[in-house]
This record gives structure tokens, C-alpha cells and sequence, in this order.
């Protein structure tokens, strides 16, 4: 059987998105099939286009878009326990944006009740993402000070909620520009710094005491690794997930060696799917999703068909957005 997809096609010495149509993969024992309702657009769409990204584990075939999906199960392999057919369920996984897909169950997660697909479609990659980053990577203690970097991004809008769910105290947010802070106000962000205003360290500082945060979620990365070591607490946690400015910047060995601070850097690319499998279920043991959907619900700029899918990615290059860009796949 045939499915359509959204697919990566050379043009040009460029990528583009061409809808197309590729054989539907069959199931394997410890698999399902998901009828795909919509799916999200992420930073590493663009780079999987510009052919820079490519997620360990990705199965062949044809270069199909997107990084997540959410949907409807309508097949389980014979091995597959806890899922079945007619279950809602959303999960990270490449080559999402097609009619149908087929994923490892261990990836899929059952869509809380009271959200949409979109809603499902556009929470999954970066409850996955900050829970790492925030409970394992950074071992968030309740009560513990946060500053999220780049704090209006998709993942960025789901680092303050996931921090909320684990019990942080204060947290702190970044943005470049002041016009997107009504917009990320109902995240229960405590304070919004507008880094083209001031220096987020200083900033920090200030509020703290001079103690400073104990947890930094950083997705922007070069140009805000010196600042990142003066704004961290003694022993604080600096966690790299996004390089949204760059990879490089200047690293003070002294101050991480005074503070005794932990820089960790984080990716899926270099996960086997066992240990992709180990972050869904930390992420299911950490938090109850159906309990805390209000907290969680993501914040999404707008819903477009996916056929609009390249449009949808050159607006998320816009950077004018505001939390999740989602595409809703609709059949024939
Ligand atoms: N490590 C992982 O496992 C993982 C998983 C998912 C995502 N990520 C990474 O996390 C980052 C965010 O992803 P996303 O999909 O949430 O992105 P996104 O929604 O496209 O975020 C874009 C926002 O980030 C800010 N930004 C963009 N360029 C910037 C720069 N040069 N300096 C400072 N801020 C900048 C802008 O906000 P303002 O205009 O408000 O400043 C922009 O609106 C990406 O780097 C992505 O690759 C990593």
C-alpha cells in the first residue's frame, strides 16, 4: 500500500519538500502503525533538509520530513504490550510527516486526554528534550533557580513548563526581543530578560543576591557560554541543547573549576534507540502527563495543512514565532 509523504528532494544542489508517495513499512513484532494527525516543525528540520541532520537509528528509504508525529494506532506487532489499535498516542520520531508511519512502540506516548492531536503533535519533542535535560541531565532539585535561554523557542516555552512540574523555584527566561513577552506571560515565567536590553549575567545576579542560577537550560550555546559561567550558582548546571548562535565561544576554566560547575551537553543524534526508549520512560516515570496537561499545555503560534510544510519551516527560520509551529495531516 502507498501512503503519501511529505518528502526531502534535491533541487538544484538545494533541498526542498515535495509531496510524494512511499510504500507504506510493514510492522515488525515490536512495532506499531500510526495513522499520522498532525505533526510538528523543529529547529532540526531545517538542518535535516540542509542535509545536516541525521538521527541515529533513522530507518532507510526515502528522506521524509519531520521529527515527531501524533495520531491514531491502527496496527500493533505481535510483541507490542500496553498499546493497541484506536489508541491516541505522540512521539519523537524522523520521517513523522506522512499519512501513515511505523515506529518503535517503546517510542510511543499516549496522548493525554485533554489534548489535541496538534497539541500532542506539538508537546512530544520537547517534554522529551527538557525533562532530559532538566531531571537527568541536570539532576533539578525542587526549589532549585532555572534560566531557560531562548525561552520563546518551541522547546524553549516547554523547559519553563517542564521546570514548573519538577517544582523550580525561580525561573528566569531569555529572549532578543520584549514584543514576544505577553505571549510566553502564561508559561508563569518569573521574569523575562530582554537580552538586547541587557546582560542576562548582570541581570541574574542582581535578582539572586549574587548567588546565581543553579540550572541553566542553554539552547542559543557559543555566544552565551562566558556570560553562562558568571550567571551559574556554585555548583550549578549548564546543560547545551540548542546552538542557535553558534557552537563556539570563550570557555573561563578558572570560574568552572571555582564553582565547580557541570557543563553538559545533550542531543538525540547519538542515541541507540534503547537509550531513546529509556528517555520516554524517565520522562512517563517523572511526570504524571494527564495530571499536569494544564501546566504542560504547549504554547502554539499556528496550525497550517502540511502541505504548507516548507512555508511552515522558512516562517520557523523567521524566528518571529512564538512557541510551536504544528501541521495537520490530513488525508485524502
Ligand atoms: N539537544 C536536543 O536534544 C534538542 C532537541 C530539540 C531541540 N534542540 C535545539 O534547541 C534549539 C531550539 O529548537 P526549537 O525547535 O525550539 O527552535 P525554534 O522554535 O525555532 O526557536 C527559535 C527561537 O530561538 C531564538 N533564537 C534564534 N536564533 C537565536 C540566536 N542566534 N541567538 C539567540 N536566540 C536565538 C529566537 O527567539 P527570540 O527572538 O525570542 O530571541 C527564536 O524565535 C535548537 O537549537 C534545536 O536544535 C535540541
Amino acid at each position: 500500500m502507498a501512503v503519501r509523504a511529505m518528502l526531502i528532494k534535491p533541487v538544484d544542489g538545494e533541498a526542498t519538500l515535495e509531496m510524494g508517495e512511499v510504500d507504506a513499512p510493514s510492522v515488525g513484532p515490536t512495532d506499531v502503525r500510526l495513522r499520522v494527525r498532525a505533526a510538528s516543525v523543529n529547529r532540526a528540520d531545517l538542518l535535516a533538509r540542509a542535509g545536516r541532520y541525521v538521527a541515529a537509528g533513522s530507518r532507510g528509504g526515502p528522506a521524509i520530513a519531520g521529527m515527531d508525529a501524533a495520531g491514531d494506532v491502527v496496527a500493533v506487532g505481535g510483541d507490542v504490550q500496553g498499546i493497541a489499535p484506536g489508541d491516541r498516542v505522540m512521539a519523537m520520531v524522523s520521517g513523522g510527516l506522512a499519512e501513515e508511519i511505523v515506529l518503535p512502540a517503546a517510542m510511543a506516548i499516549p496522548i493525554p486526554p485533554a489534548w489535541s492531536y496538534v497539541e500532542g503533535a506539538a508537546a512530544v519533542a520537547g517534554l522529551m528534550t527538557e525533562h532530559n535535560a532538566l531531571a537527568t541531565a541536570a539532576r533539578m532539585a525542587p526549589g532549585e533557580t532555572v534560566l531557560v535561554h531562548a525561552v520563546t523557542a518551541g522547546v524553549g516555552t516547554q523547559a519553563v513548563q517542564v521546570a514548573r512540574c519538577l517544582g523550580a523555584g525561580k525561573i528566569f527566561g531569555t529572549s532578543r526581543s520584549a514584543a514576544k513577552a505577553g505571549a510566553v506571560e502564561k508559561l508563569g515565567l518569573d521574569e523575562l530578560i530582554d537580552t538586547s536590553e541587557r546582560d542576562f549575567a548582570d541581570r541574574v545576579l542582581e535578582a539572586t543576591g549574587g548567588a546565581g542560577v543553579d540550572v541553566i537550560v542553554d539552547h542559543v550555546g557559543g555566544p552565551y557560554l562566558a556570560a553562562n559561567i558568571r550567571a551559574a550558582a556554585i555548583k550549578g548546571r549548564i546543560v547545551g541543547v540548542g546552538r542557535l548562535g553558534g557552537a563556539e565561544g570563550v570557555l573561563d576554566l578558572e570560574e568552572l573549576a571555582r564553582k565547580r560547575l557541570e557543563l553538559i551537553g545533550v542531543t538525540f543524534r547519538t542515541r541507540t534507540l534503547a537509550e531513546k526508549a529509556d528517555l520516554v520512560a524517565a520522562l512517563r516515570a517523572g511526570i504524571d502527563l494527564d495530571g499536569a496537561a494544564e501546566v504542560l499545555r504547549p504554547i502554539i503560534d499556528r496550525t497550517l495543512d502540511w502541505t504548507m510544510a516548507l512555508a511552515a519551516q522558512a516562517e520557523l527560520a523567521r524566528n518571529a514565532h512564538v512557541g510551536k509551529i504544528v501541521l495537520e495531516v490530513t488525508s485524502r
